[in-house]
């Protein structure tokens, strides 16, 4: 079975969140007065299992696992294991702020994982507090150390804000040309309660002019599979490249492949939508079996949007969607 869309794009691509606790705030992240998900409607790993082992029926060949923060969740590492036990066809990949794993890493390399994609949005200690209310950025670096040294290959996440790190630009290109990893500055989505994406937004292109004043910055032919969106630059005489993700300026809706569920077992098909397809209570009706869950999501993935119709209609300073990013995932 194929998943596809009265647009004619196929879904092939899922991203689970696993939780949407996490140890940091980022300002971009954390719009709202906190109200997590209560702890009963959070599914079970075996629930989230269960959907994984369905998704992999309906041609999902590619899996992110999110947070919040998904190590912040007990059980994760065991829970990575059995995910590649029971689907070692799945190109699995994992997002992380970075800052709890660095123990990990030698774990993380046995059981296989072989890339993983770190926020970071500055290299500066303060900006660091600033930004994710949190004193943490020796964690992040000495994760993504240990992560070069054995051998997992990193992509740097930075939402770009002007006024907060436009000013490190520079910084960072001598960071990626050092590092054998993919930077990637990611334009200020408005989510959630948002009130700051517009005055802080730092575009993808201009972003591009700055950066070559500072670095000879070549454009690069990359696969999609492994760069989604992103525009892959290579830094003259560096070992790592650039890349900018610009789902405001330039949207990517026409081929986009991916559904997302939440830690509650919400179905989104895409993240400017409120639009949600709950899938948790049909996974805990005892009477309900694995088809009626097909249906759904193959219904859902029918009537997927184009996001960028919603950020057209946006209103204000509002975010273009109700739900914050951290219950997302990203
Ligand atoms: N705009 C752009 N990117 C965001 N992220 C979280 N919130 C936003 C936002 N409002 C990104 C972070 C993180 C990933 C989970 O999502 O960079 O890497
Ligand atoms: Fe946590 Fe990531 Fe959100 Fe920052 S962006 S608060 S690290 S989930």
């Amino acid at each position: 079975m194929v998943l596809t869309d009265k647009l004619g794009r196929t879904v092939n691509y899922l991203r689970l969140s696993v939780t949407d606790r996490c140890n940091l705030r980022c300002m971009y992240c954390v719009t709202k007065d906190f109200q997590f998900i209560p702890h009963p409607n959070i599914l079970r790993y075996e629930e989230m299992l269960r959907l994984i082992d369905i998704a992999s029926t309906m041609n999902i060949g590619k899996l992110r696992l999110t947070g919040g923060e998904p190590f912040a969740r007990k059980g994760f590492m065991d829970f990575i294991s059995n995910v590649m036990v029971q689907h070692p066809e799945m190109d699995l990949r994992i997002t992380t702020n970075g800052t709890l794993i660095e123990p990990l890493v030698p774990d993380l390399k046995k059981l296989g994982v072989s890339r993983l994609n770190i926020s970071l949005d500055t290299l500066d200690r303060a900006t660091f507090k600033e930004v994710t209310g949190r004193d943490h950025l020796e964690d992040v670096l000495s994760t993504i150390h240990a992560c070069l040294s054995a051998g997992i290959r990193i992509k740097i996440n930075a939402v770009a804000m002007k006024g907060i790190n436009d000013n490190e630009l520079n910084s960072f290109i001598d960071f990626a040309r050092e590092n054998p990893l993919d930077l990637r500055f990611i334009e200020f989505m408005p989510m959630g309660d948002d009130t700051k994406s517009d005055s802080r937004f730092w575009s993808a292109d201009d972003i591009l002019e700055q950066g070559r004043k500072y670095a000879v910055l070549k454009k690069i032919q990359v696969k999609k599979e492994n760069h989604g969106p992103a525009r892959m630059y290579s830094i003259e005489g560096g070992k790592g490249r650039l890349g900018l993700i610009s789902p405001v300026s330039s949207h990517f809706c026409s081929t986009c492949n991916r559904l997302r569920i939440t830690s509650d077992g919400n179905l989104r098909t895409c993240l400017f939508s409120d639009r949600t397809y709950r899938l948790r209570n049909i996974l805990r009706s005892p009477a309900l079996g694995d088809d009626a869950l097909r249906k759904v999501i193959a219904a859902a993935t029918r009537d997927k949007p184009l996001g960028y119709h919603l950020l057209e209609q946006r209103s204000g300073c509002k975010g273009v969607c109700e739900t914050q990013m951290s219950a997302i995932g990203g």
